[in-house]
């Protein structure tokens, strides 16, 4: 998350935060609003900021990536990890986090994305049609992802021993 928030008194929004795995990785000084479409996964991220003390937190809400409530530019950084696999309309989404960060502003995406090749790539090829019941697209690569969203990428990580997942450091160019 250092990427996200690498400068004092930044307003941050995390789309999908889930249960709030990443919350106590912000800074102390950051002022992070954590939104996801789900309230079973939002009182478990509530929890965690009330148990942990997670003062950085300013607030946990509802929302749904597609049709985000925040006025234009709201955010100096915004971070989405492990979602965008799972979000219905990528166009809408990149438009959206794109709207919602400040020119210049740091996009952070964190997924899986297919391989071109390879073992996995037949697993991922054969889960495809299956998209809409196992709740994620299987079959997801970066090119594709970064069409649809319209996000200005920088630079591009591994981020685990295998680099099964992919850090997309993006900059918010309007
Ligand atoms: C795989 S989990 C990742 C959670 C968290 N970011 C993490 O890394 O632990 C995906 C999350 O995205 C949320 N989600 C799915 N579609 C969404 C949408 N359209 N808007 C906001 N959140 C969404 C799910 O409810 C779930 O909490």
């Amino acid at each position: 998350m250092q990427l996200a928030n690498d400068g004092p008194d930044q307003r941050i929004l995390e789309v999908g935060v889930g249960t709030g795995l990443s919350l106590p990785l912000y800074r102390d000084d950051a002022h992070v609003t954590g939104i996801d479409v789900s309230p079973e996964m939002l009182a478990k991220a509530r929890d965690k900021v009330a148990r942990l003390h997670l003062h950085q937190v300013d607030a946990i809400e509802i929302g749904d990536a597609e049709r985000l409530g925040f006025s234009d530019n709201r955010f100096e950084a915004v971070a989405a990890l492990h979602v965008a696999s799972v979000v219905g309309d990528l166009v809408r989404f990149g438009a959206e986090l794109r709207r919602v960060c400040k020119p210049g502003g740091r996009i952070v995406i964190v997924n899986h994305f297919s391989q071109a090749a390879g073992p996995m790539h037949a697993v991922e090829q054969a889960l495809a049609p299956l998209a809409g019941r196992i709740g994620f697209h299987a079959d997801f690569p970066l090119k594709n992802f970064v069409r649809a969203s319209g996000l200005r990428v920088r630079a591009v990580r591994p981020i685990n021993l295998f680099g099964y997942w992919t850090l997309l450091d993006c900059v918010n160019e309007k």
